[in-house]
């Protein structure tokens, strides 16, 4: 089973939590992607159900497949969020970003009643941090923002590089108009600590630790899906 069929089966086993009626978060990335054409096709067959997407390419996969579409302020309260995540830890700690959605996917999974994240076998780590660890910043004082970082990693024990995304020849811009630094830490022993501190420097506007979000994982192998819930 390659990695593509993995993610079409944690997001097959993560359709079996919809029901008709639900107002769904809808994550971003590849594994979301696949997630949205299995709902789509339920939906062809009758599904009821509305949806809040976490990107814009997210929203223009729906649109394109016929799923409908809610913003958040027109259903600000949600059954349920599936979404991808680019590290998951045993106590469902996960980081998010990669895809640069973070902001968006955080409000949304913070606005459901339930999280579920869908990965492949890859994505589970003992300890957060191997991925780049993504900080979405406003552009206004990037460079007092990026000091600010760096003295905090240094406090905190962390080392490594914090790298300004870049896409095709200029910086990424995420959907709300920010910056992303991808954060090399390599190991965060204390995720939580990390996630607070971050949350106290003003130019920081989300980081990609999701702590106390999911409430599930679909984690899918080469025998199939299984669950995992926090430890
Ligand atoms: C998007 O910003 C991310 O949080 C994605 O959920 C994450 O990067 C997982 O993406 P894949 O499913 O493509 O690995």
């Amino acid at each position: 089973m390659d990695a593509r069929q993995m993610k079409i089966k944690a997001a097959e086993a993560a359709l079996s939590h919809v029901q008709d009626g639900m107002r769904l978060g809808i994550g971003t990335g590849s594994t979301a992607e696949e997630f949205v054409r299995l709902l789509a096709e339920k939906v062809a067959a009758g599904l009821k159900v509305e949806g809040v997407p976490t990107s814009e390419r997210t929203a223009r996969l729906c649109v394109e497949l016929g799923v409908p579409l809610k913003s958040l302020d027109e259903l600000p309260e949600l059954d349920l969020t599936i979404d991808g995540a680019d590290e998951v830890d045993h106590a469902l700690r996960l980081v998010k970003g990669g895809g640069g959605a973070l902001l968006r996917e955080k409000i949304v999974a913070a606005a459901s009643a339930r999280m579920i994240v869908i990965a492949d076998q890859s994505k589970v780590v003992e300890t957060l941090g191997a991925f780049p660890l993504p900080i979405e910043i406003n552009p206004f004082g990037q460079v007092a923002t990026r000091i600010a970082i760096e003295k905090l990693a240094s406090r905190s024990g962390l080392s490594g590089t914090l790298a300004l995304r870049s896409s095709g020849d200029g910086a990424f811009m995420t959907d709300g108009g920010h910056l992303i630094l991808d954060a090399s830490f390599g190991r965060i022993p204390d995720a939580e600590a990390l996630a607070r501190e971050l949350n106290t420097i003003p130019g920081v506007v989300e980081h990609g630790l999701f702590i106390n979000l999911a409430s599930l994982a679909i984690i899918a192998g080469p025998e199939g899906a299984r669950v995992m819930q926090a430890v």
